[in-house]
């Protein structure tokens, strides 16, 4: 698959199978994220990847903040929060750095990191696996940043759930850009 077909085709994959990755598949995909441009050559990006019983712990430190936030939810709702990371056999959780200096500008090294994130997606579309870029809460929630070993003033920019995909879904075709683009000739 060519770039191009790679791109035009990505879909998010948000159901996927259990199954464990080689590790030099994870590693290839990691190769693709590192190749994003990046200012300063500051390569701000962070990433931990979490397979088996790392996924269980990050799921525990977030139904733990979740509990301290929110004591009064039901105990399914804890559950159902500690259960979100063994959506898929890895997740690749993706910091930026905070800039070191005056020249580094946070949404320079966000974008960056962005850019590796959707490196990422392309490269495991291209081999078949299916991925889906998330958010929420938990990545703006200062316990999960500590349990992942960034400060609380750094910014994840996205988990990354892996795996080989449950089935293949027929997907509706994106807008174009005709609508969000000006043309200044
Ligand atoms: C920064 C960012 C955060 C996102 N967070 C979530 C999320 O937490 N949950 C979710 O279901 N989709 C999230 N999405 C959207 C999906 O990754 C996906 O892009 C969307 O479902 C559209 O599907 P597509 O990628 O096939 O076009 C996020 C996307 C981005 C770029």
């Amino acid at each position: 698959m060519d770039v191009i077909q790679a791109i035009q085709s990505r879909h998010s994959v948000s159901k996927v199978k259990p199954d464990a990755l080689p590790r030099e598949m994870i590693e290839g995909l990691l190769r693709a994220a590192v190749q994003a441009p990046n200012h300063h050559k500051v390569r701000p990006w962070r990433f931990v990847v979490l397979t088996g019983a790392g996924r269980e712990r990050l799921g525990e430190a977030m139904a733990v903040s979740q509990r301290d936030r929110q004591p009064d939810l039901p105990p399914e709702a804890f559950d159902k929060t500690r259960a979100l990371p063994l959506r898929a056999p890895v997740v690749i959780a993706v910091g930026a750095d905070k800039p070191a200096e005056s020249r580094i500008i946070e949404i320079e090294n966000v974008s960056a990191a962005s850019a590796a994130c959707q490196n990422i997606l392309l490269a495991a579309h291209a081999q078949g696996l299916g991925a889906i870029w998330r958010t929420g809460e938990w990545a703006r929630d200062p316990k999960v940043k500590e349990f992942l070993g960034f400060e609380a003033d750094q910014h994840i920019v996205g988990f990354l759930y892996v795996g080989w995909p449950e089935f293949t879904a027929e997907f509706a075709e994106r807008p174009g850009f005709e609508d969000r683009t000006v043309w200044m000739d």
